[in-house]
């Protein structure tokens, strides 16, 4: 289990995240939802160390780890994919997998990893020697899952995963999310504009807004809370 407590995250004077409390419980999705600053891409930068907490706990399995560099979280199994489709453009699928991969070393071979990851989207594995650049949308984001994935985490921060994808792509990346969490229990917490959406494949949600914790609870009960999206996210 992931836990956070108090948290919080500055940026000189700016406090994006302000004593923010959630638990996320292993083997389920939790969808982080809000609109445009309310602080999902920094909760989850404070949560896989990309940015320190300027108060507050991270816990996993009762483990502090709030003082752990980002290298160190991700040995415990803590993988991010940033907002924003981050891929070497010029690289092949390949090469971008294992550049994933050599960031971080296990124990079995890349062949083996990839081919691994290569199963959960077979469109890609026909696609190896092709640059990233030239991939479609929905290809590349498939290529951000694989790299996340490649070393199989404990903990999958997701950020803004259907970010300028067609609503098609975006239920094909959202039903592998949820068969990643299904067949490997992986605890995956995803950030979204696009509510109904995350919703959908979520077990459960919390809304922010400037900052902090609004709204939490079962996915299922805020999909039907039609105030949720006028009160809290843009729209
Ligand atoms: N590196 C930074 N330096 C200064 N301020 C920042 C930085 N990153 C984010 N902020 C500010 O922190 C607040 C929260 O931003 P954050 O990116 O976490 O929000 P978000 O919910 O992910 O927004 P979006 O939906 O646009 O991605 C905003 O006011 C933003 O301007
Ligand atoms: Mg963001």
């Amino acid at each position: 289990m992931l836990e956070v407590t108090g948290l919080v995250v500055r940026y000189g004077s700016i406090e994006a995240v302000r004593d923010c409390d959630l638990t996320f419980d292993t083997g389920t999705i939790t969808a982080i939802l809000g609109a445009n600053g309310a602080g999902k891409s920094s909760l989850m930068k404070a949560i896989s160390g990309l940015v320190p907490a300027a108060a507050g706990t991270i816990r996993i399995d009762g483990e502090d780890i709030t003082a752990l560099h980002a290298h160190r979280r991700a040995r415990l199994g803590i993988s991010h994919a940033l907002e924003g489709r981050r891929l070497f453009h010029s690289m092949s699928v390949d090469e971008n997998l294992r550049v994933a991969w050599e960031f971080r070393h296990r124990g079995n071979d890349f062949k083996t990893a990839s081919d691994r990851v290569f199963e959960r989207f077979p469109m890609l594995a026909t696609r190896r020697k092709t640059p990233a650049g030239l991939l479609s949308g929905g290809q590349q984001q498939m290529v951000i899952l694989s790299a996340a994935l490649i070393h199989e985490p404990r903990y999958l921060l997701l950020d803004e995963p259907s970010l300028g994808l067609a609503p098609v792509i975006v239920q094909q990346i959202f039903a592998a999310i949820s068969a990643v969490c299904r067949d490997s229990g992986t605890t995956i917490i995803l950030s979204e504009h696009v509510a109904a959406l995350a919703l959908s494949v979520a077990h459960q949600a919390y809304v922010l807004k400037q900052g902090k914790v609004v709204r939490k609870g079962a996915a299922s009960a805020l999909a039907v809370d039609a105030s949720l999206s006028a009160a809290y996210l843009g729209g």
